[in-house]
């Protein structure tokens, strides 16, 4: 058997959040990268894949478990590892070879070396005409590609991108990927695997030989799959769709659910401090209309949801997570099917709906119904935003918790359940009672 390049042991990180309180984001993680090898990391957003990219980088610890680089334990970033991430901030001031040298003059290589290899890595990213261009002059895929030519540039054993192609328009990022994938098949660059993460289901199975895909609250593996493909893949090829297929129903099945029968399903129960999904309750109606439409009749595949509303994962679970807490759809082993309660509000007029919304959001949302039960009881019925957001911040990182309470008063002003004032920070009910 091969040796793995990284060896990642048992590992766990939680952060430190408050005085005493911890946030685990990745638990039990076990994952080995051999040669040869690209591996895409897929899951949920906030499931903790930055986290992993970094720990694997050396550019922070784990609190727990044991992480090794060709055998060696990596205390601090590693040489022979770079990394690419999603926006690269380059030094305005500096022409593109200037900033792509860079990378080289931490490592002491001398001036006519460093001035070569950047020379090299700049033309074999399509940067070639570019070199004495200030950043400024660059288009936002251009920047990206010097972004690369730095993390090439110092010959790096393994290369991580997080992200590195979400910030680029469709036409820039499919060009810049199929420039990579012929490049490290062309064999130019001396790397020996890269580990990248992405929000694009199909952008994984495009490029991976594996993907791994992460299970959100604590992050960790749900699944490693081997995709097998020839390249280069088409998006067309049936078993291209079957391994898609494949993906979309690993991250919308929870494990326990696996075995179950259908009708045996069961909702996850979720909890006052419960990280809603970022989720605008127009377009996740907009969902739902679409599943009602006589088109698809309820049901539609998760894959084809996404090309029709031209959504990424990012973008689409957290819609259909939305739907599945409301109970107004069911997603399992890549469908999503709309529930009778979720027809019911399809169908009805605006008023109705608010109606039903209500009383979903107080049943199924526990946050909703405790900031409910709180202003009632209140004499003036109004209480202040801080309160809410050190409640959830027991729970979840002091981003995190202000992002989940902006979405539960976007959810709570649609249902007309509570309304708030920017100004002051002051929510109040929205029809005193
Ligand atoms: N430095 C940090 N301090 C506190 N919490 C953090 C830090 N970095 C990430 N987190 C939290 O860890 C979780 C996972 O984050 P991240 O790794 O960025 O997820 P992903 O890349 O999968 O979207 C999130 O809840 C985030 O708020
Ligand atoms: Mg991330």
């Amino acid at each position: 058997m091969f040796e793995p390049i990284i060896d990642i042991v048992n590992i766990q990180k939680s952060f430190k959040k408050g005085d005493r309180q911890e946030l685990l984001v990745l638990d039990n993680i076990n994952l080995k990268i051999y040669e040869g090898e690209i591996v895409a990391i897929l899951g949920k957003s906030g499931s903790g894949k930055s986290t992993l990219l970094r720990i694997m980088a050396g550019l922070i610890a784990p609190s727990r478990g044991k992480l090794t680089y060709r055998k060696q334990p990596v205390a601090g970033p590693a040489h022979g590892i770079s990394m690419v991430f999603q926006t690269f901030a380059l030094l305005p001031w500096l022409t593109v070879l200037q900033n792509v040298e860079l990378g080289l003059e931490a490592l002491g290589v001398d001036r006519e070396e460093r001035r070569e290899r950047a020379l090299k890595a700049i033309d074999m990213i399509g940067l070639d005409g570019f070199e004495s261009a200030l950043p400024k002059e660059l288009s936002g895929g251009m920047r990206q590609r010097v972004g690369f030519a730095r993390a090439l540039v110092v010959n790096p054993d393994v290369l991580l991108m997080d992200e590195p192609f979400s910030a680029l328009d469709v036409l820039t990022a499919d060009n810049l990927k199929s420039d990579l994938i012929d490049l490290w098949q062309s064999k130019q660059t001396g790397i020996n695997s890269i580990v990248f993460v992405t929000h694009s289901i199909e952008e994984a199975v495009t490029i991976a030989d594996r993907v791994i895909i992460f299970n959100s609250n604590p992050g960790s593996i749900r699944a490693d799959l081997k995709i097998t493909l020839p390249f280069p893949r088409s998006d067309l090829d049936p078993r291209f769709r079957n391994q898609v297929d494949r993906v979309y129903t690993l991250m919308t099945t929870l494990p326990q659910d696996e075995r179950m029968p259908e009708d045996k399903k069961r909702y996850e129960v979720i909890d006052l401090g419960y990280r809603l999904p970022d989720a605008s309750v127009s377009e996740a109606i907009g969902l739902l209309e679409l599943l009602n439409s006589p088109e698809h009749q309820g049901k539609m595949d998760l894959p084809d949801v996404a090309e029709t509303l031209m959504l990424d994962i990012d973008d689409l679970f957290p819609l259909t997570e939305l739907l599945e807490i409301l109970r107004f759809a069911d997603v399992s082993k890549g469908d999503i099917t709309i529930t009778n309660e979720g027809r019911v509000f399809a169908d009805a007029d605006m008023l109705q709906r608010k109606k039903i919304f209500s009383v979903h959001l107080k049943k199924y949302v526990p946050l909703a119904r405790y900031i409910y039960d709180q202003l009632i009881r209140h004499p003036r019925q109004r209480a202040l935003e801080e309160n809410y957001l050190s409640l959830l911040e027991d729970y979840l990182s002091e981003s995190e918790a202000e992002r989940v309470l902006r979405t539960v008063i976007e959810w709570g002003r649609y249902a007309e359940l509570f309304s708030y004032d920017y100004n002051s920070g002051v929510l109040s009910l929205e029809s005193p009672h």
